[in-house]
């Protein structure tokens, strides 16, 4: 079932948004060659007891932080550490919290200093997988046109989407119905109503789309270790179009 969301209830989620958004910024500001996942991880942390936001990742099924930080070939669900980032990298974070019962849910994958051309498309073909998928969520269309628009532009561009993880409804819970997958035909699943809030997250390989989960049972990479992007964004559909959430 998918809970849609008052008008009260989507500017509630807006404060959620808005402290992700903020702890972005934060992490923006403080990535560089030397810093390290866990320090970032302080940081985001800090910042959410300073606006009294909870943290919508740590404990959530055992995870250890607060924040997501996947380097390089890691997709999702990189733990922090303790390893300092090598200028040439980039780093996935992704950030979630709870305002007032609402959460927020983002993830952005920063370059570390001077980044490869082509990594620096891989960032931007993500990134710009998500905005054109964000533009598929109007009223009327159908949850797999948002899937599809994702899904041929990131091909069309040479690299491959992940399947084996998905976006998701968002609400109240991190994790509501319905699933939306970063790939397939279009016309498919629930119509987009007004009042639904969806967390897009395409996750694109530069190689094939295959991953896997390390023993640590968190931390997913490519299969062929090829470098991976992940962009994501709370979504509102609305009568005036889809609004961005986790924004400043
Ligand atoms: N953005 C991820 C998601 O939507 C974050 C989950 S990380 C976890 O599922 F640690 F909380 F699992
Ligand atoms: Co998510």
């Amino acid at each position: 079932m998918i809970i849609l969301k008052s008008k009260t209830e989507i500017a509630a989620m807006r404060e959620a948004g808005r402290v992700v958004a903020q702890a972005h910024q934060i992490v923006a500001e403080n990535i560089r060659p030397g810093v390290t996942s866990k320090y970032l991880d302080q940081l985001v942390e800090e910042f959410f007891v300073s606006q009294g936001a909870i943290p919508a990742f740590k404990d959530y099924q055992g995870y250890p932080a607060s924040i997501c930080t996947s380097v390089n070939e890691i997709v999702v669900h990189g733990i922090p550490n303790d390893i300092p980032f090598e200028e040439g990298w980039i780093v996935s974070v992704d950030i979630g919290a709870f305002v007032d019962g609402f959460c927020g849910d983002s993830a952005w994958t920063y370059p570390v200093g001077v980044i490869d051309t082509d990594i620096q498309k891989l960032l931007e073909v993500t990134k710009e997988s998500l905005f054109r998928g964000i533009d598929k969520a109007v009223i009327g269309n159908r949850l797999s046109d948002i899937s599809h628009e994702i899904q041929t532009f990131v091909e069309s561009n040479g690299f491959s989407v992940v399947r084996d993880f998905v976006g998701h409804g968002i609400g109240r819970s991190m994790h509501e119905s319905p699933q939306i997958p970063n790939f397939g035909i279009p016309g498919r699943g629930p119509r987009l109503k007004e009042g639904m809030t969806l967390a897009i997250e395409p996750m694109v390989n530069v190689g094939g789309y295959h991953v896997e989960v390390l023993p640590d049972n968190w931390t997913t990479v490519t299969v062929d270790r090829s470098w991976s992007a992940h962009f994501e964004h709370t979504v509102a559909v609305t009568a005036e179009g889809p609004q961005i959430l986790t924004v400043i």
